[in-house]
């Protein structure tokens, strides 16, 4: 593979070089004064992240999964209770939601946004589950108590959080958003007439900046967002021992702080991250515009309540597989976001889902393949992709076999 050709999925390594003098400032800087774990520079973070995300406070942590555990067991969801989301996710969503004690459960997504379909939730609700003579929601089957939903902003855009919220009100459910993949995404609320913020609209929400997130650290770190001063409290406590005063634990909580180097860092890309994410749209643009002649090649689309930072460019193809080699033979890196829902998962076979039990989630799973999406990815590279797209297209509605090595001019 030659380097010059190669047009990678995500290229990490420009904007590190971009901003090494800054960023080795950071690390001199820690060096220095020895502030490796919490301190002035997390403080400062998180005072900024709070602010770009339209929310009155920010707690770093030590990852994105760190940040949805925390928030679920600080919102108050105890064990043995039923927490709805998604099955086309990162485990993490789920991880999350059975180490803080609860039952994950899922419904459907809706196929235009890959999102949680609030009529499927609406569903489940009035269907699956009833309120007790105490007043609780129950899940019929179970007998589980239904406390919380987590939507996921997946591949950077945001869920349609007014039905999402209005139910979650009328069923007395706590609401943490998965914002992990959606840094500065928006979401237009009709209830409200106006632009809101991802990480702003449930009672908590938490963050991954995970290196190849749209804002990343250099190594693991997380944070969560809320308007609540007590929740906000409680995660600060969880991330440290459970203590507010050094060595006084008031409960047990968990080694989950953030690192002063990691927040450091993720300071100085916050100050790109409008500009890395309009970047991202701009590149949207252009493969919706090259790609949508292209039949038989569903591309994202993107309602007007949503303005989306494509964290990831999801398009849906039959042959998949085939696609992914006949581009990687181009030098063309791509990605699938994911292969298996998680309710098929070996890992939840315990949770006694099967095959068919969420036809859209299953269907995109099957089709779905990212291409290259980053700040910087250029006009050539974005039409090289999308004429290889077409060549593929092209021989195999004509029915010939696509393996051949071919190069695109
Ligand atoms: C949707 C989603 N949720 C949660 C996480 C977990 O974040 P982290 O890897 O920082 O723990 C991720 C990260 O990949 C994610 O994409």
């Amino acid at each position: 593979m030659s380097v010059k050709n190669y047009i990678p999925f995500l290229d990490l390594a420009s904007p590190h070089r971009e901003l090494k003098e800054e960023l080795c400032a950071v690390f001199e800087s820690a060096l220095q004064t020895a502030g490796f774990v919490g301190g002035p520079v997390v403080d400062e973070f998180e005072r900024d992240f709070a602010k770009f995300c339209d929310s009155a406070y920010c707690v770093g942590v030590g990852s994105g999964t760190d940040a949805l555990r925390f928030a679920l067991i600080a919102a108050g969801i105890q064990q043995g209770e039923v927490v709805i989301t998604v099955p086309n996710t990162f485990i993490a969503t789920t991880e999350a939601i059975s180490q803080a004690g609860a039952h994950p459960v899922f419904v459907d997504i809706d196929e235009r946004t890959y999102n949680m379909d609030p009529e499927k939730l609406r569903q489940y609700l009035e269907t699956e589950c009833a309120n007790d003579d105490r007043g609780r929601l129950i899940h019929r089957v179970t007998g589980k108590n239904v406390t919380a939903v987590v939507p996921v902003h997946l591949y950077g855009q945001m869920c349609d959080m007014d039905p999402i919220l209005e139910l979650a009100g009328r069923y007395g459910l706590t609401v943490v958003e998965d914002a992990c993949q959606a840094h500065g995404a928006e979401y237009f609320s009709s209830r409200e007439r106006r632009w809101r913020k991802a990480g702003s609209m449930g009672q908590a929400a938490a963050f991954s900046f995970y290196p190849g997130k749209n804002l990343g650290a250099c190594g693991e770190a997380g944070a969560v967002t809320t308007d609540d001063a007590e929740l906000a409290q409680k995660i600060r406590m969880l991330r440290d021992h459970g203590q507010a005063k050094k060595y006084y634990h008031d409960i047990e909580g968990y080694n989950g702080r953030l690192d002063a180097i990691q927040a450091g860092i993720l300071q100085v890309k916050l100050k790109h991250l409008p500009e890395w994410n309009k970047q991202r749209r701009e590149c949207a643009d252009r493969y919706l515009e090259l790609l949508r002649l292209i039949e038989s090649v569903r591309v994202p689309v993107q309602p007007a309540w949503s303005k989306a930072i494509y964290h990831l460019y999801v398009v849906r193809v039959e042959d998949r597989e085939q696609l992914q080699r006949y581009l990687a033979e181009a030098e063309i890196g791509t990605g699938i976001h994911y292969p298996v829902p998680l309710h098929l998962q070996r890992a939840y076979s315990h949770l006694g889902y099967r095959q068919g039990d969420f036809p859209v989630a299953e269907r995109c799973a099957a089709e779905i393949i990212s291409l290259p999406m980053f700040p910087g990815l250029r006009n050539d590279e974005q039409r090289r992709v999308v004429e290889r797209v077409q060549s593929f297209v092209s021989r195999a509605s004509a029915g010939v076999l696509v393996t051949a090595v071919e190069s695109v001019s």
